[in-house]
């Protein structure tokens, strides 16, 4: 029997929460299936850490999590600990060490969902964002100089080198390709005068090898802009750090809230562990109360299922996400129902063992 080796971050807030229920659907769908089984491991790592030991994760966090064959994140930051630190020092750490280079988003109106743009039917909205996430405007190269001094000067440097920016292109080349779809790229090459003129000459370039492709390319204000009036225009999307975590947002805002974003970052050669989590934070202010909404973290164990290669899988709870959604029987306070976190994952486990 195969055994995936999960590595389990529940981070804070919230986090524990949706996590627990996403580990309970995970750990039901394995019994159904012999085949295999997943083996959790838990860090108690984040933002209760940091207060107890001054760090947001073990000083060798990222060497013990080198092992696993994914890492299953619920959420980071808390009031009281800066989020630049929470995010920096274990977020983004685990994303570069790991080189999760290519963050998948889907932002797609599932049945049932309600979107912010009236009269907007599900096939619609039904787009899959690919982020570049290790470099870029989130490279974390600057300087902060004269710091309280008159002379203060702040430097927050994008680095975009030629391998980042290939990669990301190529490898949203080759989902278009595979999925028979066209392929969007976001810049800014009318401001960002070296990077993104950069970027799209990249884009040039790799769409070359891919002639059956069709592209388009926009830029990024005029494709915020877009998203909202003519989203059917876009399927598979390419974009920088930056902008791809902007625009997904505006992704989650039309696809149904941020209570279903679900996110992963993925190192596609395989050689570190990929990390699923959904997009949202930890939530402070429902955070203990049972009410956060676990359908974002079922979304991205989907994911995981699928980079698995159990695709079959990963549908069946999508389409028990729409079941949830479209039933209104179960569902938590934000998505106008009165159900509890740990009801819509008893439902939810119920819905994959009618369905496996
Ligand atoms: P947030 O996503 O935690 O919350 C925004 C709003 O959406 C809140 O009203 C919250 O109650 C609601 N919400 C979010 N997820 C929900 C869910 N699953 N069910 C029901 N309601 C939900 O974003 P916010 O408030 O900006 O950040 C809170 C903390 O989370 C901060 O410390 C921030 O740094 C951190 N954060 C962490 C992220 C991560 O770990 N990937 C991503 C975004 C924020
Ligand atoms: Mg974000």
């Amino acid at each position: 029997m195969k055994t995936y080796k999960i590595a389990v971050i529940p981070g804070d807030g919230i986090g524990p929460e949706v996590i627990n229920e996403g580990v309970k659907v995970l750990n039901k769908i394995a019994e159904l299936d012999s085949s295999f089984k997943f083996d959790f491991t838990y860090f108690p790592w984040g933002c209760r850490f940091y207060t107890k030991h001054g760090k947001m994760m073990d000083d060798d966090g990222i060497d013990q999590l080198k092992e696993f064959d994914a890492i299953y994140l619920g959420a980071v930051g808390f009031p009281g600990v800066p989020d630049h630190i929470s995010l920096w020092d274990l977020l983004l750490v685990i994303r570069k060490s790991f080189d999760q280079y290519v963050n998948l988003r889907p932002v797609k109106l599932l049945r049932g969902a309600h979107s912010a743009l009236a009269n907007t039917k599900n096939d619609d909205i039904d787009m899959l964002f690919i982020r570049e996430n290790t470099e870029g405007e989130y490279s974390g190269a600057g300087d902060w100089l004269f710091k309280g001094q008159d002379n203060e000067v702040v430097l927050q440097n994008a680095v975009f080198s030629r391998k980042g920016t290939e990669r990301i292109i190529r490898y949203a080349f080759e989902v278009a390709r595979r999925e028979g779809k066209t392929l969007t790229s976001i810049s800014k090459a009318n401001a960002l005068n070296y990077s993104m003129v950069f970027w799209d000459e990249v884009f040039e370039e790799v769409s070359l090898d891919y002639p059956e492709v069709k592209t388009a390319s926009y830029l990024v204000d005029a494709a915020a802009m877009l998203m909202i009036t003519d989203p059917k225009r876009f399927e598979i999307v390419v974009t920088s750090n930056l902008f791809g975590d902007i625009l997904t947002d505006v992704g989650a805002a039309i696809a149904g809230g941020i209570g279903l974003a679900a996110g992963a970052n993925i190192n596609p050669k395989r050689k570190y562990p990929s990390m699923f989590e959904p997009v949202h934070g930890s939530a402070p202010d429902i955070a203990g109360k049972d009410l956060s909404n676990p359908l974002a973290t079922f979304w991205s164990a989907s994911q995981m299922l699928d980079f698995f290669g159990y695709e079959e899988y990963g549908e069946v709870i999508v389409s028990g996400i729409e079941e949830l959604l479209s039933t209104k029987e179960l569902l938590t306070p934000d998505m106008g129902g009165t159900a509890t976190t740990s009801e819509v994952g008893d439902k939810m486990v119920e819905i994959v063992t009618s369905q496996i």
